[in-house]
């Protein structure tokens, strides 16, 4: 015989599984609907990333699930600790580098091993002690990382992290980003406006269109991926055609 399987049940497996919930969230600038009515359920570890025309509302939706801003309506459920990293690495340039990815925490002298070790997993150990001024925009970028990392989060946000980036210090940052939520196995919501970031490194592409999500594809082809891979091919004809429309879309926002 089955289990029963209640709606009480339910809600409890689905807290456990669920790592964010948006349940009808909007938000409003200056009477502009910027998020309208969005709906978004990412499981536990799932890589999410999220594609959309500048001013589309992805900042905006990535503040709200960081806490940094609030929602005007709608509900908004994130289960245990997240960090962001930005496009910039928001480093304090009089605090050394090791004292940057611990900081905010309360015993320095216990956090800087800890600080070492997330050092050391983006490969910069050896400038634990330097100052932010002395390292490239990748480097500092990394860094930004492992100050994420080192709050193990169960939910980990980044805004066009790579977008600054050159590209052969981009394709390195693929490969870290994938090894870090391989190894700590966080939720991660990436926001991105290249199809081929999205392709490489995600589980599941959203599509959000002027506030609203307007497509959400699951990419189950096994890793590593190529930009020339079949199934690469069709699924950013696909992703294309999706922010094309909205682009050509006559509708103007509300
Ligand atoms: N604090 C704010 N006050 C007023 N308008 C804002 C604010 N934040 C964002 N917006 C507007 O909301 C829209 C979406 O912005 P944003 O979420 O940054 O888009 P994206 O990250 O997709 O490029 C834009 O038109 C932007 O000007
Ligand atoms: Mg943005």
């Amino acid at each position: 015989m089955n289990s029963p399987d209640n709606a009480y049940a339910r809600s409890v497996r689905d807290e456990r599984e669920t790592a964010l919930e948006l349940d009808g969230v909007s938000r409003v600038f200056a009477g502009r609907a910027v998020l309208k009515d969005v709906s978004l359920n990412v499981r536990r570890g799932q890589f999410v990333s999220m594609l959309g025309a500048s001013g589309a509302g992805k900042t905006t939706l990535l503040r709200i699930l960081a806490g940094l801003d609030q929602a005007d309506s709608g509900r908004v459920r994130v289960a245990g600790a997240r960090s962001v990293v930005f496009q910039e690495p928001r480093l304090v340039p009089a605090k050394r580098v090791w004292e940057n990815v611990v900081i905010g925490h309360d015993r320095l002298s216990a956090a800087k091993s800890s600080a070492l070790a997330a050092l050391d997993e983006v490969g910069l150990a050896t400038h634990a002690d330097g100052w932010p001024k002395t390292l490239s925009g990748g480097e500092a970028q990394r860094v930004a990382l492992a100050r994420a990392l080192v709050r193990e989060p169960k939910l980990l946000l980044l805004d066009e992290p790579f977008a600054a980036l050159d590209a052969l210090t981009r394709i390195r940052m693929y490969e870290l980003v994938a090894r870090l939520w391989r190894a700590h196995t966080p939720a991660v919501v990436l926001v991105t406006h290249d199809i081929d970031e999205a392709i490489l490194l995600s589980d599941r592409i959203v599509v959000l269109s002027q506030g609203e999500i307007s497509a959400d594809v699951v990419v189950d082809f096994p890793r590593p991926r190529s930009r020339s891979d079949e199934a690469s091919i069709a699924l950013r004809t696909r992703l294309l055609a999706e922010l094309g429309v909205t682009q050509d879309s006559p509708r103007k926002a509300a």
